[in-house]
């Protein structure tokens, strides 16, 4: 039976020690966890299994195993420190058997995005950032129809536009949208994108170092590599969708409690073909896992037992050839969630109608 692994690691400190270790969650404050983290071995968490493709009929099986690092450790730890508890989890992934090996969430936004990872591992390494691309895009396609938002005439924003995911992102929803704003912290990068993305885009592009341009935007899809959230109640127009990507998320839930004419949804989710059991919480509904964990299962269930989506030039190839795999074995865009609560349809016509309101008001206030 072909086999993978997954890496994942703490994001929120506390809740996600809590999950494996539910003494200590409740014990170490977020700063005791953080510290702790830099001398903590890697975890092995649960066998997946379950996991049967829809074309063929293929079972496979997976690990999850955790590098105890969090984001805020990732981030201050000198990368070559970062790189070897990576590497070190990887050999767990070896000594399990695992044919391939997933990079979960920062683990795979460290330094050369999993190159370096790659060439010190025997297992083949793949990011999971092509499929995560091919979700995040398609599940703002969805959103923006269901909201009633046109595409070809939209204003739409891509938050961290110069990282490994966001600059693909850019480049797809350029052939789909009006205009379309790059927005990160460093305007040269930025410059240097539009330039590169502006011939043959069906879109005008712009950019923005700052979060004030987002009320322009009715189609917003976040993904930086920031710690803490960026985006807050006042940068956002009523009725505009916001698909947040990141882990940890951009969107501040402030917006969740102030803004109910706006839909923020989680992106990245997917429905697992099969009775998948992954024996561990990690905060998803039951069969449902992240894009990046799914393209890990894809690559598995299609034989593809190669390193495939490494570094930070994405090709759009890549993110085409995996979703048509994905699609091939079963993975399906799940649902819409916003801050892990399932998004009804009533929720959405409620938002709607908030959105008309606000929108409607505002003009009369002009
Ligand atoms: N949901 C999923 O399935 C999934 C899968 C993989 C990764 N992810 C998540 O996706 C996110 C991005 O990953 P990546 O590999 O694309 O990262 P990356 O290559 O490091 O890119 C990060 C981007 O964010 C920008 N940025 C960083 N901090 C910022 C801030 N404070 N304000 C505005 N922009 C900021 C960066 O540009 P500047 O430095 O110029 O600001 C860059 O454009 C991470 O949160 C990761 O955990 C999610």
């Amino acid at each position: 039976m072909d086999t993978f692994a997954f890496i994942i690691h703490p994001i929120d400190p506390k809740r996600d020690v809590s999950r494996k270790y539910p003494l200590l969650g409740k014990i170490l404050s977020e700063k005791q966890i953080n510290f702790f983290s830099t001398f903590f071995p890697p975890v092995y968490i649960s066998e997946i299994d379950g996991i049967t493709s829809e074309s063929t009929g293929k079972q496979i099986k997976g690990w999850f195993i955790a590098c105890p690092f969090t984001p805020q450790r990732m981030l201050e730890l000198p990368e070559r420190t970062v790189y070897q508890k990576i590497i070190q989890t990887g050999r767990m992934a070896e000594h399990l058997g695992a044919n391939i090996l997933g990079l979960g969430a920062f683990t795979s936004v460290v330094g050369d995005a999993g190159v370096t990872i790659a060439n010190a591992l025997d297992v083949p390494v793949t990011t999971g950032d092509s499929y995560t691309v091919s979700v995040a895009v398609d599940a703002v396609r969805q959103a923006a129809r269901i909201m009633e938002i046109p595409l070809e005439s939209a204003t739409a924003a891509v938050v961290g536009a110069t990282g490994a995911i966001g600059k693909v992102c850019a480049e797809l929803l350029a052939d789909d949208v009006a205009e379309l704003y790059l927005i990160a912290r460093h305007s040269d990068a930025l410059e240097a994108l539009r330039e590169r993305l502006q011939v043959g885009a069906r879109a005008k592009l712009y950019t923005s170092t700052s979060m004030d341009v987002l009320p322009k935007a009715q189609l917003i899809l976040t993904v930086t590599s920031a710690v803490h959230d960026i985006i807050h109640p006042e940068h956002l127009r009523p009725g505009a969708v916001v698909c947040d990507v990141a882990r940890p998320r951009d969107v501040s839930v402030m917006v969740a409690a102030a803004r109910n004419d706006i839909l923020v949804i989680d992106g990245g989710m997917v429905d697992v073909p099969g009775p998948v059991d992954f024996h561990f919480n990690f905060g998803f509904p039951p069969g449902k896992a992240f894009a990046c964990m799914a393209e890990t299962m894809a690559l598995t269930l299609e034989g593809r037992l190669e390193d495939y989506t490494l570094g930070k030039d994405i090709t759009r190839a890549r993110v085409e050839e995996i979703a048509a795999i994905a699609n091939k074995h079963g993975f399906r865009l799940s649902g819409f969630r916003s801050f892990e609560r399932a998004v009804t349809p009533e929720q959405i016509e409620i938002v709607r109608e908030n959105a008309r309101r606000s929108l409607s008001a505002q003009k009369v206030a002009h």
